[in-house]
């Protein structure tokens, strides 16, 4: 094999993040090549947020080595690093309630200049999520929850990323809607898409993705194919309730 071949999109090595005092990322390593659908679980309190949001460049870090396509990015601005393909799915959402459907999904192309593609990307955005593209000119503090999470999705598909971070897209929704949710994620993982998938609800997370960290109080403690995590004693006792 020619090794470049090897080189993962993107690699996180020893990533170490705190608030103030409190150590919440204590050495954290992990992998994802192009292309590929990776979870990391863990419990409530993990540290998986505090790792999503440092590697969008939203926390410093406080040790450790971020690289992206080959590049140090770990000193990054979030918005240098949003230009270069990585974009986040923040917790909670983070939908803008007063603005617009299409203001929210057009803040997804802050970070770009090139107008006529910005449109070209609305409509194919629009397209793989009708509901929200029926809805461009509402307020989106008054779309449902589901709707917001495919909104927060479709704004950060307008940076054109190469690398999705998304944070517990289940969270508060219905089953029905979750798996539209995690239908749309799969398209966009099939367009080529590298995603970063964060989830409480584990064995939903493990049924995506192909392979998966376990994290545990700030550190990866187990990681591996989706089937041999599914099929793991102690990831079915502590993560699956079973
Ligand atoms: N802003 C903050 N200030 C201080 N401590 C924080 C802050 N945010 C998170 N923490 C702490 O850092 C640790 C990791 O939190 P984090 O939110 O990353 O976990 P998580 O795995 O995403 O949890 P959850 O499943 O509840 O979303 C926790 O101990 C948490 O209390
Ligand atoms: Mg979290």
């Amino acid at each position: 094999m020619r090794a470049e071949a090897a080189t993962p999109l993107f690699r996180v090595d020893d990533m170490r993040v705190a608030y103030g005092a409190i150590a919440a990322v204590k050495g954290v390593s992990l992998e994802l090549n192009a292309g590929e659908m990776v979870c990391l679980i863990g419990a409530n309190g993990a540290g998986k947020t505090t790792t999503l949001n440092a590697i969008a460049g939203l926390l410093p870090l406080a040790g450790g080595r971020i690289a992206y396509a080959g590049e140090d990015i770990g000193a990054l601005p979030a918005h240098q690093r949003v230009r270069r393909g990585i974009a986040l799915v923040p917790e909670g959402r983070g939908i803008f309630t007063r603005l617009s459907v299409e203001e929210n999904l057009r803040m997804g192309a802050y970070a770009r200049a090139d107008d006529d593609a910005i449109d070209a990307d609305l409509a194919r955005v629009c397209g793989l999520l009708p509901r929200i593209g029926e809805r461009l000119a509402q307020t989106a503090g008054t779309l449902s929850g589901g709707e917001q999470q495919m909104l927060a999705i479709g704004r950060a598909l307008l940076s054109r990323p190469k690398l999705l971070l998304l944070d517990e897209p289940s969270m508060g929704l219905a089953p029905r809607i979750v798996e539209q949710i995690f239908e749309v994620v799969r398209s966009v993982q099939a367009a080529g898409v590298a995603v970063l998938l964060v989830e409480q609800n584990a064995h939903l997370a493990l049924e995506f993705a192909g392979r998966g960290y376990v994290m545990d109080s700030g550190r990866i403690v187990l990681a591996g194919a989706a089937e041999s995590l599914l099929a793991d004693p102690q990831v079915r006792a502590a993560y699956l309730g079973q």
